[in-house]
């Protein structure tokens, strides 16, 4: 489902470049989890924001579901996005004047269904997640793990075929990470992908694969254990 060619990436820093990324190639599979390990620095949000469509690389191809991400218009790269790909993020990106059932209402927002439906759907995710009783707490109101819980049913309201990950358990109690790598791996079950990043060993041991990143040069991606679908 995405095959990434042989990218890499320059920031341009004054008169010089910085090689954030050293030229990468890698496949992933649907139904496959992948870690993404290496020290701060190394080029791993680079490399999640390329895959991501929100960073073009310097040069190089990635291929989701058969588009070129960086060859089709950013009309066409937007709706990609907003259909296909879900977004985790270590500081939860929750909105905070929204209540958590409207947070994750609102990238359903985006598409023609009825406000009833909608918040019916955001009501069952978050119910889903345990977190019944919090419906109508605003992220203040509730503690990391159930904030990243929030942002985790908010990814998941686009029903995304791609799920990219940064650090997201980075700041969770071990029961809430446990908790979150459960759902990524039921939702590889299911038949979608998950690229996360991490610096947790016990996270990077759970996926199928490890791809490790060292100053921008990664290793190629190690098997771990078989996943499901191919
Ligand atoms: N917008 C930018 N401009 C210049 N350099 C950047 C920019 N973003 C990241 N870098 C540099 O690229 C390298 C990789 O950064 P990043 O992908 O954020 O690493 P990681 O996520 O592994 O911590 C770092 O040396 C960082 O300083
Ligand atoms: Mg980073």
């Amino acid at each position: 489902m995405l095959r990434i060619e042989s990218i890499h990436k320059d920031y341009p820093r004054g008169r010089s470049v910085v090689r954030a990324l050293h030229p990468t190639s890698m496949t992933a599979s649907k139904g496959e989890l992948i870690a993404i390990v290496g020290p701060s620095g190394s080029g791993k949000s680079t490399l999640l924001s390329m895959i991501g469509g929100m960073l073009s690389p310097t040069s190089g191809r990635i291929v989701f579901e058969g588009k070129s991400l960086y060859e089709i218009s950013v009309t066409q790269r937007s709706r990609l996005r907003n259909d296909q790909i879900g977004f985790l993020f270590q500081s939860f990106n929750l909105v905070p004047y929204l209540t958590a059932v409207e947070n994750v209402q609102l990238p359903m927002t985006f598409y023609g269904s009825d406000r009833v439906s909608q918040r019916n759907e955001a009501r069952r995710l978050l119910e889903e997640f345990g977190l019944a009783g919090r419906l109508d707490h605003k992220p203040t109101e509730l503690s990391a793990g159930q904030q990243q819980r929030v942002a985790l049913a908010r990814t998941l309201a686009i029903r995304p075929n791609l799920i990219l990950a940064d650090e997201p358990t980075g700041n969770l109690d071990p029961e809430s990470r446990d908790m979150v790598i459960r759902t990524l791996h039921d939702l590889c079950d299911e038949g979608r992908t998950t690229i996360l990043v991490t610096h947790d060993e016990t996270v990077s041991a759970s996926a199928h694969r490890v791809l490790r990143i060292r100053e921008g040069h990664t290793s190629a991606a190690s098997p771990n254990r078989s996943c499901g679908a191919a």
